[in-house]
């Protein structure tokens, strides 16, 4: 196990210091669930859909909102692990020829280009199962039900997956920022609050203090996704450049231009520093704070 001792006070050394420790964790749990058991083919290819570079975010928001609440980080590794399995699960999903159509993922051929479509849609599934049945192992059983429930319903059908409906819905036509975002919220946004309330919990404090933040957060995630997705290059994102516009997806940049984006990319910076400020936390408030503007500014 590698160690958990950190002070740092950005938003980017703390994920940079995250990020060993959730791989080793991801390696771990797909060794010890029942992916180990699996045919060799689902094997490798949840392998590589889990195992392939992610910026992990998400672990790195559940083990923040742990240690935020009081905990220590380690309790919420299999929150950290549950939830980057359904966002790896996701996208794989996502990047099918019946829903975005995408060949590049984190850089590298999709896992339905290098495994084939049906293996791709049984490694989503496969992913699915395997995040409950990590928090289904806790041992504290309050804990690992409260856990499932919120990640069931965040991931489900009111959730990422009513969200990625409304977004294919939405392909082709004219939506006002507000609707854009109403679709974001659940999509992008219900999965990124997720692993914040996940997180809380495993530190023992109240979800339901982060749900506004996180909603902010899943908001500002995707609005920055849409505005990276018009201005970055394929090579930097790792992800095709473009995608949006050619399949006529319902954007913020297709509903207020990229400059229009960007201005409501700073409001829902402002809007999540605003939830932030009250949630009243023992420790770790200057990564909080810095979040916003990290995800503002990412370029990836
Ligand atoms: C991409 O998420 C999909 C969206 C929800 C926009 P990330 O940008 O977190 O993707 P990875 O995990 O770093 O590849
Ligand atoms: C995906 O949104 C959200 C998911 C639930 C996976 P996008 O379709 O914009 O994500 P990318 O741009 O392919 O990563
Ligand atoms: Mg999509
Ligand atoms: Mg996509
Ligand atoms: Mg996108």
């Amino acid at each position: 196990m590698i160690p958990l001792t950190m002070t740092k006070s950005s938003f980017r050394e703390w994920l940079a210091g995250c990020y060993p420790v959730v791989e080793e964790a991801l390696e771990r749990a797909v060794e010890t669930t029942s992916i180990a058991d699996a045919p060799r083919v689902l094997r490798e290819a949840c392998s590589y859909a889990l195992l392939s570079g992610g910026k992990r975010i998400r672990p790195a928001l559940a083990l923040l909102a742990c240690e935020a609440s009081g905990g220590k980080r380690e309790d919420a590794l299999p929150a950290a692990v549950a939830c980057e399995m359904i966002h790896a699960y996701s996208l794989v999903h996502d990047d099918l020829p019946c829903m975005d159509d995408d060949n590049l993922r984190r850089g590298k051929a999709t896992v339905h280009k290098t495994f084939g479509e049906a293996e791709a849609v049984l490694v989503g599934d496969a992913l699915q199962s395997a995040a409950f049945e990590v928090l289904s192992r806790q041992k504290d059983s309050g804990i690992a039900t409260k856990m499932l429930c919120r990640l069931a319903v965040a991931s489900g059908a009111a959730g990422m997956v009513g969200g990625q409906i409304l977004d294919m819905e939405a392909e082709g036509k004219e939506l006002d920022p507000d609707q854009v975002s109403a679709i974001h919220r659940a999509k992008t946004g219900a999965l990124l609050e997720a692993s914040l309330c996940l997180g809380a919990i495993a530190g023992k404090g109240d979800p339901e203090d982060w749900q506004e933040f996180g909603w902010c957060i899943g908001a500002l995630f995707q609005a920055t996704d849409d505005v990276l997705d018009e201005t970055q290059s394929t090579e930097d994102l790792g992800k095709t450049a473009g995608k949006d516009a050619e399949a006529k997806k319902a954007t913020l940049v297709s509903a207020c231009g990229l400059d229009g984006a960007r201005t409501l990319v700073e409001q829902w910076t402002s809007r999540a520093e605003t939830a932030l400020a009250s949630i009243s936390l023992p420790t770790h408030t200057e990564i909080l704070v810095d979040l916003p503007r990290f995800l503002r500014d990412r370029c990836r």
